[in-house]
């Protein structure tokens, strides 16, 4: 499989995705304006220079002002900005906002890799697979300090922050391989905490899925548990946040049936409106139950005593994606 290195001109990197394409317009826009208003002034500067230098016996007329120069000044630029502003917000739109029906892949960064969760259970290290023109969102978190997830060939990058969840998505165009880079200064292997991702076919796709490695992928594909040597199949990231709320005792004052103990219920959690004891409401997604589980007195439910301990430093973050799965699943 083949590495995307080529460039699309500028110096810039090959347009992997649609944003890219936009991106690009924008940039090259930016730079040829940029160009034009350098010569523009930096050449009227000169010639006016040379052309009213000091010669013997001037004197200067006085000039009090130019009303139809300084409307043009104020004017032009106005319109030219608004209009950049315009196109700008336009392409960011388009980079921050997900389709709804994106593919989920969770991304954790740590001291000095990245590690992939998909949702059917499988991890890998380093690979990003992914199929081609399907939109896939990356929810991302982190193990230990700053980073940043940058596809250059795809024109997106993300600050990976720990105690959060922070998200980007991308529709790949351009099967092969693209460079990922970490672009936070996060510690001494800083410039080797490299990935790839490796934009599949559909056909290609369905065989990696079913656990086939794939031509120019390492493969490093994990699953979810051994059992006296031998590998499980890999349990579903929502079946494996299932066992994770058992063994932690989690269970014990939440159901998943939408019946009330202790706690409030997992079922139709994910996504709703929750009240809080302060009468205000928060809409319950990734960052919420993550926030739960490790401050559980930050946003205490309306209805519910502060009685939950804190998971500080009991839960991965793999184990949090789990957990946030699971409770997603509970519709
Ligand atoms: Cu991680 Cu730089």
């Amino acid at each position: 499989m083949f590495f995307n290195e080529a460039y699309a001109g500028n110096g810039l990197p090959i347009q992997g995705t649609d944003v890219a394409v936009m991106w690009d317009s924008l940039y090259n826009f930016l730079l040829w304006l940029s160009v034009f208003f350098f010569i523009l002034v930096v050449g009227g500067m000169i010639y006016l220079a040379v052309r009213y230098r000091k010669r013997e016996g001037d004197k200067s007329k006085y000039i009090t002002g130019n009303h139809l120069i300084e409307a043009i000044w104020t004017i032009v630029p106005t319109i030219l900005l608004l209009g950049i502003f315009a196109w700008g917000y336009q392409v960011y739109s388009k980079m921050v906002h997900a389709p709804s029906d994106a593919m989920e892949i969770r991304v954790i960064g740590k001291q000095w890799l990245w590690q992939f969760q998909y949702e059917d259970g499988k991890s890998t290290i380093g690979e990003l697979y992914v199929p081609i023109n399907k939109p896939v969102k990356l929810i991302m978190s982190s193990e230990d300090v700053l980073h940043s997830f940058f596809i250059p060939n795809f024109r997106v990058k993300q600050d990976v922050v720990p105690g959060m969840y922070s998200s980007v998505w991308f529709e790949a165009k351009v099967p092969g391989q693209h460079q990922v880079f970490c672009t936070e200064y996060c510690g001494f292997s800083h410039s080797g905490m490299l990935a790839k991702v490796i934009v599949l076919q559909p056909d290609e796709w369905a065989a990696w899925k079913k656990g086939k490695s794939v031509a120019g992928g390492i493969g490093t594909v994990g699953v979810s548990g051994t059992q006296g040597g031998a590998p499980l199949a890999a349990e579903s990231l929502p079946a494996q946040g299932k066992k994770l709320t058992e063994a932690k005792g989690c269970v014990a004052c939440h159901s998943d049936d939408g019946s009330t103990k202790i706690g409030p219920t997992y079922k139709g959690l994910f996504g709703s409106k929750v009240e809080l004891q302060d009468g205000s409401t928060v809409v319950a997604d990734e960052n919420y139950i993550r926030e739960s589980i490790m401050k559980p007195q930050a946003k205490v439910v309306k209805g519910f005593n502060p009685v939950m301990p804190t998971f500080q430093g009991l839960v991965s973050e793999s184990e949090m994606n789990a957990i946030v799965a699971y409770i997603k699943s509970l519709k």
